[in-house]
């Protein structure tokens, strides 16, 4: 019987069953639901998962069922779900911006919902995941969910006033690293290397120093110090970055990414 259904396998769909078959859940323990045939398709033959159209039948199979569809899509969803969800039913959102309140307008106050915020990582299991619920989850069903997803990556369980920061942090802090590391392959390029070894040094830069700062359990301004000779190249280079204000550049990308999501939020 299958425990955990998914509506909608687009990008964040597939992260979700790519990481679950990945944690070990059987393939005849996962359901999914998906609109676009060629979509369809490709799951089933990719993940050997099998699907249905038939929301009754899968909220009589699934015990969790996790709303991976676009926002806008939402509304309509919930609506043809609202009379099939019942007691055994743990409804997991994972849709950006939409409120546990604003569920539950729609499938019932006695409906169970779980709200999520995960990043594409979690495809290889090195995603964060923020988690919260309503009072109709018990622990039982909050703890199994919360075990399940601790085997795609870093599982916090936040305040929902804070999914907002999180979708700032989490969501939108890797495309912030991104840029720093173009900036960075840029440099490289333009100090003579080729195009392909600034990408693979810069690659190995990133991966070796966060493996030095995890396996001496240091914080980076600890580690960073230990770089930083006195006269020596770094605190130059340092110097310059401290001058055009980037750590405050950070900061206030991420408050703006913050204010953006509460703006989006319903
Ligand atoms: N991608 C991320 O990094 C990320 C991170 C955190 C949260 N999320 C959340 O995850 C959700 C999905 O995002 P995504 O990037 O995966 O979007 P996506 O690639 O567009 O995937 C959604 C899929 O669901 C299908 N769909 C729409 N309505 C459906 C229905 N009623 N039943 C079954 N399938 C349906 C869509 O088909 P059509 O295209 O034909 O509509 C599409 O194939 C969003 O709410 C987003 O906020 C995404």
């Amino acid at each position: 019987m299958a425990k955990v259904a998914l509506i909608g396998a687009g990008n964040m769909g597939e992260a979700l069953i790519r990481g679950l078959l990945e944690a070990g859940f059987k393939e005849d323990e996962i359901i999914f639901s998906e609109v676009r045939d060629e979509r369809r398709k490709y799951i089933k033959e990719r993940y050997k998962i099998s699907d249905t159209k038939d929301l009754a039948e899968l909220t009589s199979i699934a015990q969790y069922i996790f709303l991976v569809v676009k926002p806008q899509d939402a509304e309509e969803l919930l609506e043809s779900l609202s009379p099939l969800v019942t007691e055994k039913n743990v409804i997991v959102s994972a849709m950006a911006g939409l409120k546990i309140s604003t569920l539950s307008s729609i499938l019932g106050e006695d409906a169970k919902v779980i709200r999520i915020m995960p990043n594409l990582s979690v495809a290889v299991k090195e995603g964060v995941i923020g988690i919260c619920r309503n009072r109709n989850v018990n622990n039982g069903e909050f703890e199994f969910l919360k075990k399940t997803l601790q085997n795609l990556g870093l599982v916090i369980e936040l305040k929902e006033e804070l999914f907002d920061a999180l979708t700032a942090y989490a969501g939108s802090g890797p495309a912030f690293f991104l840029f720093f590391l173009e900036g960075m392959v840029e440099a490289g390029v333009k100090m003579g290397f080729s195009k392909d070894s600034a990408f693979k040094m810069a690659e190995k830069i990133v991966s070796g120093t966060m493996k030095l700062m995890a396996s001496e359990n240091l914080h980076p301004s600890i580690l960073r110090e230990k770089i930083t000779s006195p006269g020596g190249t770094t605190i130059w280079g340092l110097a310059i970055l401290e001058e055009k204000a980037f750590k405050g550049a950070i900061i206030k990308a991420f408050e703006k990414a913050e204010r953006r999501a509460r703006k989006l939020s319903v």
